[in-house]
């Protein structure tokens, strides 16, 4: 805890007196906190990587909007202790008034989740049995699905009762920009692992010309393409640990537009040829 002295100078207080710019918009995947703050996976320490990140979403000039997490909260099996301990990290985000959008991914175990965050158990979610939420804002409309079948087990699903509230909820917001967060990369052909029920979120997603970009992590890699619909696919980074020597750890700055969306790579090693970069996705048209 700080002591009264030093409260002026806490990075949550500064954070929070700060103005908001309503388009920035921070986008984390794959954080893997271990309910032990000094557990070392593949070289890292993933809690030091999130409060790296934390601290850089604190001492930004203007606040976020907002912060998604898309997935793999928990290091390996969801335990319930590795929640207390994501908790405890994210009080300062939320101190700093940055609220905190979390998905969930293969890592993750959902009732172990709610039981350790109870204002996401309480929260009201569209889609009952699942971690699920649809956020709106003056540019975009931000939906968080929730494509943890089993935990532990690679593939992911998010099955007919989401895609029917997608459906009916894009249908209901067709005039404004939609982006689909989900952890699972699509399960397209060559690619395991992924998401099972790809090719049915596509024929939801794909001729509803609203849907913009379809962002997950699962893979720890950074990469971007577009699918033949003009829908962007976007890999988040992760901010825990790599899988392929070379690639990024970090996060990504995402500034909404009306005609689309900048995207600035912000990597957990400063030095690396990754970090800064700026991938700019226009918005196919409606
Ligand atoms: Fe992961």
């Amino acid at each position: 805890m700080l002591a009264g002295a030093s409260l002026a100078l806490s990075p949550s207080l500064l954070a929070a007196t700060r103005p908001v710019d309503e388009n920035s918009w921070a986008l984390l995947a794959d954080l893997h906190i271990a309910a032990d703050r000094t557990r070392v996976a593949r070289e890292i320490n993933m809690t030091r990587h999130l409060q790296i990140v934390s601290d850089e979403l604190l001492a930004l000039p203007k606040r976020p909007a907002g912060v998604f997490v898309v997935g793999d909260c928990a290091y390996n099996s969801g335990e319930k202790e590795d929640y207390a301990t994501l908790t405890d990290l994210l009080d300062p985000l939320r101190g700093g008034k940055l609220p905190v959008h979390l998905a969930l991914g293969n890592h993750d175990q959902r009732e172990n989740f709610w039981e350790a965050l109870k204002e996401e158990k309480t929260a009201k979610r569209p889609v009952e049995e699942r971690q699920v939420a649809l956020i709106a804002t003056p540019e975009v409309n931000w939906f968080v699905l929730d494509s943890l079948e089993k935990t532990l087990q690679t593939p992911g699903l998010l099955g007919q009762a989401q895609f029917d509230w997608l459906a009916k909820t894009l249908d209901a917001n067709s005039t404004k920009p939609a982006i689909v967060l989900i952890h699972h990369n699509p399960g397209i052909l060559g690619t395991i692992g992924g998401l099972k029920d790809s090719e049915a979120l596509f024929e939801v997603i794909r001729p509803r010309k609203q849907v913009k970009a379809y962002i997950f992590g699962h893979t720890h890699r950074w990469m971007h393409w577009e699918d033949p619909s003009g829908i962007h696919l976007v890999n988040l980074p992760p901010v825990a640990y790599i899988f392929q020597k070379g690639d990024p750890a970090g996060w990504v700055h995402a500034t909404t537009r009306r005609d689309g969306l900048r995207m600035e790579l912000r990597g957990i090693d400063t030095a690396h040829k990754d970090h800064g970069q700026v991938v700019d996705l226009k918005w196919r048209a409606v």
